[in-house]
């Protein structure tokens, strides 16, 4: 089966869906892989090193696309590409199919067998092929050197001959993958790092990467199953929300990442909340995609609003492109054996990861919550 890997085409987006390393093993189960020249440029991965590892490397996206059945990348495709794609061809990518009604309908009239990597169930049969959480990974990693890089302290605690420094206080917010890895980042630079989560669950994960877990004093679990939260009680989010103000208020850097899937991010920091803050302090809000987790968050923007810096980057992996493609493309190696063999895609509906991250086949919509919401 023949494999065609895109050029990213987003702006300021430099991961590349497959790496060299990758190519042989696709050629053991089968696949012929064809990469669009200059794919993997951006994220170190030259075109010999493609050819290198038996890959064809083709100049022309129309003919790529013509030659193949299934396409991979990272982004969703733009319109204008989905209108390249062969009918009744196959897609795999990140697809945000929740909130990209235009192009899961029109993905759905080419008769495109599409699956949205970021719609695979995230359990742990799944977890290799999760590109969420590997994105995630770095994305909550990098927010803490960003915080660094702009707060104008010391993380670690310093006893020097001019003086001694307190360690700098580090707020997360949702501790899912992104926070946890935002918590062990800040933990080893030195910061005193707290933790907050609707899922009392994770308190556990929380201290152990060396973080304090804050507690709301009040009964309501946010597990909404699948390792995802739910919507929480009036009453839980008013007695959430006093608590967490002390926290913000006396924190120099506060990174929020809480994600309702397919919902606006919630709102967990206010304007008066920003003003309570320490001057100086800085919020990255992993959640700008979403809206933001901030009031005065602006997607994609650095704004200085009442003396707090407020980072809003939507696309943080892509700033580690080399290691975020290698890992992409290790999630789409496992993604793929996942769903074929060597004789081409076995669609088993009773799967659960294809039943999760299948999102258009055969002309219909077929991923559940997309339906509900287009509907
Ligand atoms: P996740 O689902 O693993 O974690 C989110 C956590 O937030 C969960 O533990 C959930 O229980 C918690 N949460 C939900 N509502 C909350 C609330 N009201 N208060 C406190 N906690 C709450 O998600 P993951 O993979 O860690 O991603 C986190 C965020 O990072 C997402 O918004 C994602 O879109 C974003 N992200 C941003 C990137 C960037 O470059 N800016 C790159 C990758 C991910």
């Amino acid at each position: 089966m023949k494999l065609a890997v895109l050029k990213e085409s987003r702006e300021g987006e430099k991961r590349v869906a497959v790496i060299p390393d990758s190519i042989k093993r696709f050629k053991q189960k089968g696949f012929e892989v064809l990469i669009q020249a200059g794919a993997g440029e951006a994220a170190g991965f030259g075109d010999s090193e493609y050819a290198e590892k038996g890959a064809v490397v083709e100049p022309s996206l129309t003919k790529l696309l013509q030659d193949t059945r299934c396409v991979v990348k990272v982004q969703p495709p733009t319109l204008e590409e989905a209108e390249l794609l062969a009918d009744g061809s196959t897609l795999i990518a990140v697809l945000q199919p929740m909130t990209r009604h235009d192009l899961v309908r029109r993905l759905a009239e080419k008769k495109i067998t599409a699956f949205g990597l970021d719609v695979i169930p995230r359990t742990s049969l799944a977890q290799a092929m999760d590109v969420l959480s590997s994105m995630s990974t770095i994305a909550g990693y990098k927010a803490v050197l960003l915080a660094a890089g702009q707060l104008p302290r010391f993380f670690p605690m310093l006893m020097t001959a001019a003086g001694t420094v307190p360690p700098a206080k580090v707020l997360v917010l949702g501790a899912g993958v992104a926070g946890l890895m935002a918590c062990a980042t800040a933990k080893r630079l030195g910061a005193v790092v707290e933790a907050f989560d609707v899922r009392p669950e994770v308190k556990q994960e929380v201290m152990s990467v060396g973080a304090r877990f804050i507690e709301v004093p009040y009964a309501e679990d946010g597990s909404g199953g699948g390792g995802y939260a739910r919507e929480m009680s009036e009453e839980y989010k008013k007695k959430q929300a006093e608590l967490i103000s002390k926290h913000i208020a006396r924190a120099d850097v506060v990174i929020p990442t809480a994600l309702i899937p397919g919902r606006r991010a919630p709102i967990l920091i206010t304007e008066e909340q920003v003003r309570s803050m320490q001057p100086g302090a800085v919020i990255i809000d992993l959640a700008a995609e979403m809206g933001g987790n901030c009031a005065l968050t602006s997607p994609d923007e650095t704004v200085v609003r009442h003396g707090i810096t407020i980072i809003g980057h939507t696309n943080l992996p892509a700033t580690m492109a080399f290691h975020a493609s290698q890992m992409f493309s290790k999630n789409i190696e496992k993604f793929l054996f996942h769903l074929c063999d060597e004789n081409g895609f076995k669609l088993n509906m009773g799967d659960e990861i294809t039943r999760g991250s299948l999102v258009t086949h055969q002309g219909g919509i077929v991923h559940e919550r997309t339906k509900k919401m287009m509907e």
